[in-house]
């Protein structure tokens, strides 16, 4: 009996999204998966049920310590959108052309990882559904209604983008027609005019980006952003008349104060444990590989806790650099004669 009953159970929940008349089995299945991914990217920080001091990883993370998600008064005051926008941050560009500084983030702590970068808006919203359940709340936020949005947008930009495309055509066209007429009227070779026709141009490839922009939205809505993408090899050397200092002092900061790098991992045993030491990581780790791995970790093992934190290719040049002066000798054995105090 019962095990029919939870092949049932199991049938209708892989049937979730297609029949939408079992909404409540979809609920369900949103929760659990929000459940799993809670207790494989989050828990280690913030507890099993959101209690401070619950994780392995809270006592040995620097201050602020992650925050509790079990306080209904605190979290309560917070939309689903508001959580949903913590745990999904865009990280900002802070090269000199970005013109943001390191530290400018709203949200202002950089121990708190973001998950853009690592999982799809849907998997996020499960787990913002799930965050909820740890203070006695319900999601309220539509997350259909936010996909057939973005599918609605992806349609307009492709409809904008046809537009642009017949302007453009229709206006090359109209230059080239000119520039035959005029050469049969002199006798000789007329070039097209394309200064005649750069603004349709413009407008085609802006909406084109538009356009790529919504695809991405979308593809992001139900995979994971890093999935498929490969990094190619860095050039990680130095302009022969440069000093490296400059580059391996940013990749400090950056490790530290961006992208709190060091809520995970510690080095003269100061930071989080979630991942190894890296105190020695100048010895034991090569440079490209370093590289490959902060920039999409997934790609390299997908099971990993470690988030892709959305690195730019220069970012991830300058953390490279600094881990590989970290070069700290070989743990000493613990001494035994040191006398109790
Ligand atoms: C490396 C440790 C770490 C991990 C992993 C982590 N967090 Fe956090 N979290 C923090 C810290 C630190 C804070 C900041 C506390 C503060 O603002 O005082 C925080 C704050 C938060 C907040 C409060 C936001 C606010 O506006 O104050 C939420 C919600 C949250 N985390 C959810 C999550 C979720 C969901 C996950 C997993 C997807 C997660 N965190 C993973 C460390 C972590
Ligand atoms: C939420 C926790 C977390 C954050 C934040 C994090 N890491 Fe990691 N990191 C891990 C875990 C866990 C591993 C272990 C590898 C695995 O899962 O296979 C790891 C592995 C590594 C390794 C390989 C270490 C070794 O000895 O094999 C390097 C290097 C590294 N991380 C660098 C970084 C850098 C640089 C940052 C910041 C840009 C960072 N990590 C942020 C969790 C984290």
């Amino acid at each position: 009996m019962e095990g029919a009953r939870l092949q049932v159970m199991r049938a209708l929940a892989g049937l979730c999204g297609v029949v939408a008349v079992f909404a409540g089995g979809c609920a369900n299945e949103q929760e659990k998966k929000g459940h799993e991914l809670y207790a494989h990217y989050c828990s280690h920080c913030h507890g099993e049920s959101g209690r401070q001091n619950e994780g392995f990883n809270w006592s040995s993370m620097p201050d602020p310590k992650p925050k509790d998600l079990s306080n209904k008064s605190e979290m309560g005051t917070f939309k689903d959108q508001d959580i949903f926008n913590t745990v999904s941050r865009v990280m900002l560009d802070t090269s000199e052309e970005g013109g943001d500084e390191i530290g400018d983030d709203d949200f202002a702590v950089p121990t708190m990882p973001t998950f853009k970068y690592t999982l799809s808006e849907d998997e996020i919203w499960a787990i913002v559904g799930y965050v909820r359940t740890l203070h006695g709340m319900k999601l309220e936020f539509k997350v259909e209604e936010r996909k057939a949005q973005l599918a609605e947008g992806l349609n307009a930009a492709q409809a904008k983008f046809e537009q642009a495309k017949q302007a453009y055509e229709a206006a090359e066209k109209k230059a080239s027609e000119e520039a035959e007429k005029k050469s049969e009227a002199l006798k000789k070779d007329v070039e097209v005019d394309e200064s005649s026709y750069a603004g349709e141009q413009a407008a085609m490839a802006q909406a084109k980006k538009e356009l790529d922009a919504a695809q991405v939205a979308l593809n992001n809505f139900s995979m994971r952003p890093g999935k498929g993408v490969s990094i190619p090899r860095p050039d990680l050397t130095v302009a022969p008349a440069k000093s490296a200092a400059p580059l391996v002092e940013l990749g400090k900061r950056l490790y530290e104060n961006k992208y709190g790098c060091n809520g995970c991992h510690s080095i003269n045993g100061e930071g989080g444990k979630v991942g190894p030491a890296l105190d020695r990581a100048g010895f034991r780790l090569n440079g490209t590989w370093i590289y490959r791995w902060v920039k999409n970790p997934q790609a390299m093992n997908y099971e990993t806790r470690m988030p892709a934190l959305g690195l730019s290719d220069a970012d991830a040049k300058a953390v490279t650099m600094y881990l590989g002066t970290l070069r700290a000798p070989k743990a000493e054995p613990p001494p035994t004669d040191k006398p109790a105090s």
